[in-house]
C-alpha cells in the first residue's frame, strides 16, 4: 500500500517525544524513500517558534540523535513548518486553517491530515473538540486521522470518558491509539513464529506449557520524567500497555486472516479472558517496589525518592510482578508472570515459555528444562532450550540451546524502528497494530 499525499501535524512539537521519536522517525522514512516527497510535517505548541527557528532545533535533534548530515537533511527540513497554537483555547485554533491550506496546496494533500496528539494527556479530549469547531475532523476533503498516545486514561472509568469525548469527533476508524511496542519487529515475530509454523501451534497450551514469564526491565531510572512517571507508576507506565499487548500476542486465537479488524478481534478477546483480581488476590498475585540509591557502573545513582519530581514521601511503584490467569480452554491453569521495573540489573524484554518436563525422568533426577525464550530487545532473537547427552559415560542430559539471532539476517539493518512502522501505518490506513477501544478497557 502506498501513502497518499498527507499533511500530519504534530501536537506538543516542542516536547521530547517529538524531537526524540518523531521527527527522527519521519526522517528515517524519508531517508529510505518510504515518504515521498508530497508531504509536510507541522509542528504545534504554545512556544513562539517560527518555521526557520523549529527547522533549526529538530536539526539540531537529528544531528545528535541520528547523525543526520548533508543534503538530505537539508532537504527533509524543508518539509517542516510550525504554527503557534495556544492548544487549550477553542478560538485559537483558527491559525491552523491557513496554515494547513497552504500546505495542502503547496504538497498537493488535498485535505489529508494525520494528527498526532504528542502533549499532556490532559490535551486529549480537548484537541479533538477544537479542531471539530474548526470543521478540521470532516473527512469531506481529504481523509483525518488521530494518534492518541498513551496514558489513555487513568482508570477504567476516565478511559471510557476519554473515548466518548474522542467519539464524538472522529470515528473508530480514524482513531490511532499507539502502543510502541506493537511497532517492535520482535512482538511482530510472536505472531509469525506462531501462526506460520505447524511446530508449535500443538504445543502452544495448556497441555504442554507449565508456565510463561513476560519481562520488561530496563536499567536507566525515570530520568526528566518524574513528573509524569510519578502519576503513573510500573503498572500503568508498562504493563497496561505494552506488557499485556505482548501477552495477548502470546496467548491470543490465531486470527482466520491478517487485517486490522480480525487481529484486535482476537487480541481483544484474550485480553478479556484476563481474570480479575480482587483485593484479596492482589496481597498474593501481585508484588510492588520502589528503587532507592544505589550503584549502577559504578557511579552513585539516585534512589526514585530523590529524582527530579517525585514527591519525597511517593508510593508509586516502579517496579512490579504480577501473575495473571486467563480463563480460556487453551491457557487454564497456565500462570503467566509478568514484571517490569526501572533500576534493574540489566535492560531485557523477553518472553519465555516453560514446557512442561517429561512425564518421568528416565536419565537423571535433574531433567532438563524446555524453554523457548524469544527475546525482544536487545540482542533480538529466539532461543530453544532442550536437554541432550553430556559427552563420556553414562546417559547424563546436559541443557543446550539453539539460537537465532536477528541480526544474522541480512536485512536486519534495514528494519524499521517501531515509530517508523506505527507512523507508516497510520499514513497508509492500517490500524492493524493499533489498539482498538474494546482492547483498552479490556487492559
Ligand atoms: C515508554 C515508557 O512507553 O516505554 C517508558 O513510558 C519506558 O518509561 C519505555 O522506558 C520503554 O520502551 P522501550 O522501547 O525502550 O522498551
Amino acid at each position: 500500500m502506498n501513502i497518499e499525499n498527507s499533511c500530519i501535524v504534530i501536537f506538543g512539537a516542542s516536547g521530547d517525544l517529538t524531537f526524540r521519536k518523531l521527527i527522527p522517525a519521519l526522517y528515517n522514512l524519508f531517508r529510505v524513500g518510504r515518504l515521498g516527497q508530497h508531504f509536510s510535517v507541522l509542528g504545534v505548541a504554545r512556544s513562539e517558534l517560527t518555521d526557520d527557528s523549529f527547522r533549526t532545533k529538530m536539526r539540531d535533534a537529528l544531528i545528535k540523535f541520528e547523525k543526520a548530515e548533508g543534503q538530505e537533511l537539508e532537504d527533509f527540513c524543508t518539509h517542516l513548518y510550525y504554527q503557534a497554537v495556544n492548544t487549550s483555547e477553542a478560538l485559537d485554533y483558527a491559525k491552523l486553517l491557513p496554515r494547513l491550506d497552504e500546505l495542502h496546496d503547496k504538497y498537493g494533500s488535498c485535505g489529508n491530515t494525520l494528527y498526532y496528539l504528542s502533549t499532556p494527556p490532559s490535551l486529549y479530549g480537548v484537541i479533538p473538540e477544537c479542531l471539530a469547531a474548526h470543521g478540521l475532523t470532516t473527512e469531506e476533503y481529504g481523509w483525518k486521522r488521530i494518534i492518541v498516545e498513551k496514558p489513555f486514561g487513568y482508570d477504567i472509568k476516565t478511559a471510557k470518558e476519554l473515548d466518548e469525548k474522542i467519539h464524538h469527533y472522529f470515528e473508530e476508524h480514524q482513531i490511532y491509539r499507539i502502543d510502541h511496542y506493537l511497532g517492535k519487529e520482535t512482538v511482530q515475530n510472536l505472531l509469525v513464529l506462531r501462526f506460520s509454523n505447524g511446530l508449535f501451534e500443538p504445543l502452544w497450551n495448556r497441555n504442554f506449557i507449565d508456565y510463561v514469564e513476560i519481562t520488561g526491565a530496563e536499567a536507566i531510572g525515570v530520568e526528566e520524567r518524574g513528573g509524569y512517571y510519578d502519576g503513573s507508576g510500573a503498572m500503568r507506565d508498562m504493563f497496561q500497555n505494552h506488557l499485556l499487548q505482548v501477552l495477548a500476542m502470546v496467548a491470543m486465537e490465531p486470527p482466520a486472516i491478517i487485517n486490522a479488524d480480525s487481529m484486535r478481534d482476537e487480541v481483544a478477546k484474550v485480553l478479556h479472558c484476563l481474570h480479575p483480581l480482587t483485593a484479596e488476590d492482589v496481597k498474593n498475585n501481585v508484588v510492588l517496589g520502589q528503587y532507592v540509591a544505589g550503584e549502577v557502573d559504578d557511579q552513585m545513582v539516585a534512589g526514585y525518592l530523590a529524582e527530579k519530581g517525585v514527591p519525597a514521601d511517593s508510593n508509586t511503584e516502579t517496579y512490579m510482578a504480577i501473575k495473571c490467569e486467563i480463563d480460556n480452554w487453551r491457557w487454564a491453569g497456565v500462570p503467566f508472570y509478568v514484571r517490569t521495573g526501572k533500576r534493574l540489573p540489566t535492560r531485557v524484554t523477553e518472553v519465555v515459555i516453560h514446557f512442561k518436563t517429561t512425564p518421568h525422568p528416565v536419565f537423571s533426577q535433574n531433567a532438563p528444562e524446555n524453554k523457548l525464550i524469544i527475546r525482544v530487545q536487545p540482542d533480538e532473537g529466539i532461543s530453544m532450550r532442550f536437554g541432550l547427552k553430556k559427552p563420556g559415560a553414562g546417559f547424563e542430559a546436559k541443557e543446550v540451546s539453539m539460537d537465532f539471532r536477528y541480526s544474522d539476517l541480512s536485512s536486519a539493518s534495514s528494519l524499521l524502528t517501531a515509530y517508523e512502522r506505527l507512523l507508516l501505518d497510520a499514513l497508509k490506513g492500517d490500524a492493524t497494530l493499533f489498539a482498538r477501544t474494546d482492547a483498552v478497557h479490556a487492559c
